[in-house]
């Protein structure tokens, strides 16, 4: 069944392997904080089979959420995995004791940090790993991005990531970087409440980059706005019967046909919500109303 509505594109291009444009994001998966084990288990394994029934084949995971944890529950529902499965990963942090996410940009820290996924997932090849750029911090100069793009590019060389993508990164940046090499995805913070990165997306489409926002939904950190709580997103889903959730998404589907969705959820509940995201078409009056 195609997982958008008839006049929205069902798939885009993930590098070279063609992608539903409802994937899923594993950070909800682990325990509170994005540490340790998840509250249950089981549901944690039963989402993500869930999600691969339902036709999702772009799942969006880190080492470092857990860590290891969801790396770990990925593989235990769904290994040996599904043919044209894309397993996308990022580098370029770790976590601390805290639950805090220091940077880790050094190239042998990429390489190290990649190696760790390859082994937690059971894979030879990642689909594509994300380069996540650090800005400076008080104690902390990233090394030179020239560097850090030259060691994702020997570890694809080395066929260890079939593409390279790139999160957190200005349009200079990802400017910068398209003059050296190719880039797949670029997974920055995006959604209805946040445009702040509608530049880097127009330059996505542009070049024929998948545009994978992060935070689509708000995200569950606390503080942080969320689409589900808007007025004018519940006003347009009572108008269609749908949730809340599905217009913030199908508003995502139908803002360019770049976009893959990668929204995460703990929930079977919630995941089969969003998986219904595509079906539903967003009148001009709705567009009109929710970006008012
Ligand atoms: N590149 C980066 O630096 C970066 C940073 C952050 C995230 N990411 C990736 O992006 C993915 C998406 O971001 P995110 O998970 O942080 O935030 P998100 O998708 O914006 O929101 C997740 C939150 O929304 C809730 N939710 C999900 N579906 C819902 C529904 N139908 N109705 C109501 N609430 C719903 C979830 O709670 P429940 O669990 O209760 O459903 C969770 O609290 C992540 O999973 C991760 O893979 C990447």
């Amino acid at each position: 069944m195609p997982d958008t509505a008839p006049d929205v594109p069902d798939t885009y291009l993930l590098g070279a392997l063609p992608v539903h444009r409802t994937g899923f994001g594993a950070m909800q998966l682990p325990g509170r904080g994005v540490m340790g084990p998840p509250r249950d288990h089981d549901a944690a394994v039963a989402v993500l089979r869930r999600a691969v029934e339902l036709g999702v084949d772009h799942i969006d995971t880190a080492q470092f959420y857990g860590p290891d944890v969801a790396n770990e529950l990925i593989r235990e529902a769904l290994h040996p995995y599904a043919d044209g499965l894309a397993l996308v990963s990022k580098v370029g942090a770790r976590r601390d004791a805290k639950g805090g996410w220091p940077p880790a940009q050094k190239p042998a820290e990429l390489r190290e940090d990649v190696h760790q996924n390859l082994r937690t997932l059971g894979v030879e090849q990642l689909a594509a790993v994300n380069l996540r750029i650090t800005d400076p911090l008080p104690n902390y100069t990233p090394p030179p991005l020239d560097d850090q793009l030259a060691e994702m590019l020997a570890l694809q060389d080395e066929g260890l990531i079939a593409g390279i993508g790139l999160s957190n990164v200005t349009l200079e940046q990802l400017d910068h970087a398209l003059s050296q090499l190719d880039i797949v995805c670029v997974q920055n913070p995006y959604s209805i409440l946040d445009r702040t990165h509608e530049d880097v997306l127009q330059r996505c489409l542009a070049e024929e980059i998948a545009f994978v926002p992060f935070f689509p939904l708000g995200s569950a950190f606390p503080g942080m706005p969320k689409v589900t709580e808007q007025p004018q997103v519940q006003e347009v889903a009572r108008r269609h019967d749908a949730t809340p959730a599905q217009v913030g998404l199908a508003w995502l589907l139908q803002h360019a046909p770049n976009v893959l969705l990668i929204p995460g959820t703990s929930s079977v509940a919630h995941l089969e919500e969003n998986m219904g995201a595509g079906q539903l078409t967003l009148t001009a009056e709705d567009v009109a109303t929710l970006e008012a």
